[in-house]
């Protein structure tokens, strides 16, 4: 076990992470596990302290597009308006590596994931370290991502050096990834950005990519993750064993129900108010030792399609 530190010490996270070692640090979506993305025993401890499974590769972020170009052998056509657009920002894109991207890094795929992140402090630190970062969202494997430094204290203190406190995450999805086979640009895991707003900005229809496959291209694919520790039920697929005194209950707009417990995501039926608070409102509900957790479902649209997957994964869990 190490002593975990927590504070906005930009200059000590930069020694950290420059000595090899693992650092949490905010994004605009959720906070990451950091270490230096050129270092293969760096990016061994990210996986050691996640308890992640070195099959499942990992986001390599970058302060701009320039740094990006020399870890990537092409940048399709179909990529750049959006990349100009969205970036910096929650959109993740998967691009032929170059070969001085480690392996560890891909999991030995040929495409690595790249991305640059929005929040002012990371990509502060970007910009003064000479090698990209390598970050998977800061949790153990399978369970919730962290949308504030208290979340990834309680996950994962004594099992890495700094957190840097960057506040809570504006997003609270992770991003959105996507990459492009034969000029189609496909969706690999929903996120952040909308595929509308893909949609939008490409004129291309986007395709989704089947999540019922059964090698998952990403961990955002496999069907079991994003998980609570106590029960997580949709409530209208759990109707006849509610117990509305002494579950906890997540409610998009409204408390339907006339429940004891409750946390309202957003009375204005706001979708991205909805998708900040959701991972916070998770962690909060499965510190308080309720039974069970229900949740409503979503509208399938924008971020609502977001939080529907990550909530048909998280309750897939509980449901065998
Ligand atoms: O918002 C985010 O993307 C956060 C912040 C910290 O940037 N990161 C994040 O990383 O969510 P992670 O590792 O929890 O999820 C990244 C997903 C994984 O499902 C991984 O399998 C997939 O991206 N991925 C990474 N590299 C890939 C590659 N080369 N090919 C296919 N999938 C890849
Ligand atoms: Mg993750």
């Amino acid at each position: 076990m190490m002593e975990t530190g927590l504070g906005n010490d930009l200059d000590l996270a930069i020694t950290l992470l420059e000595k090899g070692e693992v650092v949490a640090i905010p994004t605009e979506t959720v906070y990451g596990l950091a270490a230096n993305g050129l270092n293969d025993s760096a990016i061994q401890k990210i996986f050691t302290a996640k308890n992640r499974p070195l099959t499942n590769p990992l986001i390599l972020h970058f302060p701009d597009i320039d740094a990006i170009l020399q870890y990537v052998d092409e940048f399709p056509a179909e990529l750049q308006k959006l990349t100009s657009e969205l970036w910096p920002g929650p959109l993740t894109i998967l691009l032929k590596k170059s070969k001085l991207v480690p392996d560890i890094i891909t999991a030995g795929q040929d495409r690595v994931a790249v991305r640059i992140p929005s929040h002012p402090i990371t990509l502060e630190l970007l910009k003064k370290l000479n090698f990209p970062l390598a970050a998977p969202s800061a949790n153990p494997y399978g369970m919730i991502s962290p949308t504030k430094p208290q979340h990834v204290l309680q996950q994962l203190s004594g099992r890495i050096s700094y957190i840097l406190d960057g506040g809570e995450c504006k997003k609270g999805l992770e991003s959105t990834i996507i990459g492009v086979e034969n000029g189609e640009i496909i969706l690999y895991r929903f996120g952040s950005i909308s595929v509308e707003t893909i949609e939008n900005i490409t004129n291309q229809k986007v395709i989704v990519k089947n999540h019922s496959e059964n090698i998952p291209v990403t961990s955002g694919m496999v069907k079991h993750h994003y998980a609570p520790s106590t029960p997580l039920y949709f409530i209208d697929e759990h109707k006849i064993n509610i117990d509305k005194e002494n579950d906890g209950f997540i409610f998009f707009k409204e408390d339907f129900l006339g429940v004891n417990h409750k946390i309202i995501l957003s009375e204005s039926g706001d979708l991205e108010e909805a998708a900040q608070r959701l991972y916070d409102s998770l962690h909060l509900m499965d510190h308080k030792n309720y039974r069970k957790i229900l949740i409503d479902k979503f509208p399938n649209i924008g971020l609502g399609r977001s939080i529907n997957d990550r909530l048909q994964r998280a309750t897939s869990k509980f449901k065998e």
